[in-house]
């Protein structure tokens, strides 16, 4: 099992939690049962990326996407509240793991807008940027690394990912990884 980087008290938990997550037969799918579950998983997306790469979180309204990026954050040693940064588009975190970028594109009117706030300079190779609602910035946004899907299931969340550059691949093997029991 995968332990980079993540803090020592977060282990404890995402270890108890682990029981409860089961891969999907196709190894790049769980139910995550309850918000706990999201905050854990985030905790292995985190462990995942290594510090750097583009995650796109794709999902309705509701989701579990600001979630899941507690979690990362959570397990990169993070204590604070994480709010969604629905009007400021961007959260910044700069942690020892290096920066973390949290995205949050519901209220872009117009992609364009992210030429304007200077998005370029938030995608050095060392940062990890997360990015909520990725389809109002399509066109100006580059490419993701990996794209996490949510979806309702019963009262839970189905969520599946995907590599879409070499470092995204590498980051989905690693979660398929971390999530195989031994
Ligand atoms: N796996 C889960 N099962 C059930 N509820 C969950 C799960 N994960 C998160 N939630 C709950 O879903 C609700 C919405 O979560 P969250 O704010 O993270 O969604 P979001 O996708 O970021 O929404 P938005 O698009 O509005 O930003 C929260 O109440 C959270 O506790
Ligand atoms: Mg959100």
């Amino acid at each position: 099992m995968l332990r980079i980087k993540l803090c020592t008290v977060y282990i404890g938990r995402v270890e108890r939690l682990l029981d409860s997550i089961k891969l999907g037969q196709n190894k790049q799918s769980v139910i995550l049962e309850s918000e706990a579950d999201t905050v854990a998983f985030g905790g292995l997306l985190a462990s995942a990326c290594i510090g750097a790469g583009v995650v796109f979180l794709n999902g309705d309204l509701g989701m579990g996407k600001t979630t899941m990026c507690r979690g990362v954050l959570n397990s990169l040693g993070y204590q604070g509240r994480v709010k969604s940064p629905t009007y400021t588009l961007v959260e910044p975190y700069e942690l020892k793991s290096g920066m973390v970028y949290h995205f949050d594109l519901y209220r872009l009117g117009d992609p364009e807008e992210l030429e304007f706030m200077g998005i370029r300079d938030y995608l050095d190779e060392q940062s990890l940027v997360i990015i909520e609602w990725p389809e109002k910035g399509k066109g100006v946004l580059p490419e993701a690394d990996i794209e996490v899907f949510f979806e309702l299931e019963g009262m839970g969340r189905a969520v599946r990912w995907s590599g879409s550059s070499v470092h995204g691949e590498e980051i989905a093997a690693r979660l398929t990884e971390s999530l195989t029991k031994d």
